[in-house]
């Protein structure tokens, strides 16, 4: 039989309903060798405490629903190895967002804000299907298909210092996606995406501390894609380069 280890986990509990405020419950789980956070927390809710709540899908980095701060860090829980922390591992919910229950966070700010930049292909003339598909070259498609990498997550509004004191920033996801879809080459929908990307709760609400880039289990670089955005919202404001369609 495998090798088991055990380890001390320290998980933030609330429950709305009755507790006044949050406390960490200690459970002492035997870990297998290939165990991520995500495997030890599915034990505590199986065998241990069935009142534990957390949320998770893929359990292969997919689908996102897994992020929480594991030792004050966010991370995809099913992506965190065990046996790469030392020591007592404490597991959080994702800061920058109101708590449901224990591990699970409301979101509810986060998919608005995604909604907000208009994450779809917008044409001024939608051609009939039968007139074929909007071709792009592999130069095209290498502008922004890092920015479309994005599983949605929300790692990096946990990580983002200006969203703990500044809430209604639009944040980096919803910004490097707006941005992705700009820099579509058969996207003209530029112009309808300009007031909220180049509002103050927008690009320049961003002072740059790049947390979000390093916290980001996809490599989409949204602090890169924010930097750009302010570059091409600074020109498209001053006239220097137009925005595309709709102006
Ligand atoms: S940009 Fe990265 S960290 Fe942010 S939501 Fe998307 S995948 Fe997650
Ligand atoms: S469970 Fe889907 S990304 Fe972790």
């Amino acid at each position: 039989m495998a090798e088991m280890r055990v380890v001390k986990f320290e998980v933030l509990r609330f429950g709305p309903e009755t507790d006044t405020e949050p406390r960490f419950d200690t459970y002492e789980v035997p870990c297998m060798e290939d165990w991520v956070v995500l495997d030890a927390l599915n034990a505590i809710k199986d065998d241990i405490d069935p009142t534990l709540s957390h949320r998770w899908s893929c359990r292969m980095g997919v689908c996102g629903s897994c992020g929480m701060l594991v030792n004050g860090r966010p991370v995809l829980t099913c992506a965190a190895f065990v046996r790469n922390y030392t020591g007592t591992i404490r597991v959080e919910p994702l800061s920058n967002f109101p708590v449901v229950r224990d591990l699970v966070v409301d979101l509810g700010s986060f998919i608005d804000k995604i909604k907000s930049v208009k994450p779809w292909i917008i044409r001024k003339i939608e051609k009939d299907v039968g007139q074929g598909e909007y071709r792009q070259s592999p130069e095209q498609l290498a502008e922004f298909k890092q920015y479309s990498m994005c599983i949605n997550c929300a790692l990096c509004y946990a990580a983002c210092p200006v969203l703990a004191s500044e809430p209604e920033f639009l944040g980096p996801a919803a910004i490097a996606l707006g941005h992705r879809y700009n820099m579509d080459s058969r996207d003209e929908g530029n112009a309808e995406r300009f007031d909220t990307l180049a509002d103050a709760d927008g690009v320049w609400a961003c002072s740059y501390a790049n947390e979000c880039s390093q916290v980001c289990p996809k490599h989409v670089d949204p602090a890169m894609a924010i930097q750009q955005a302010k570059l091409t919202s600074a020109l498209q404001w001053l006239h220097v380069v137009p925005k595309k369609s709709f102006t």
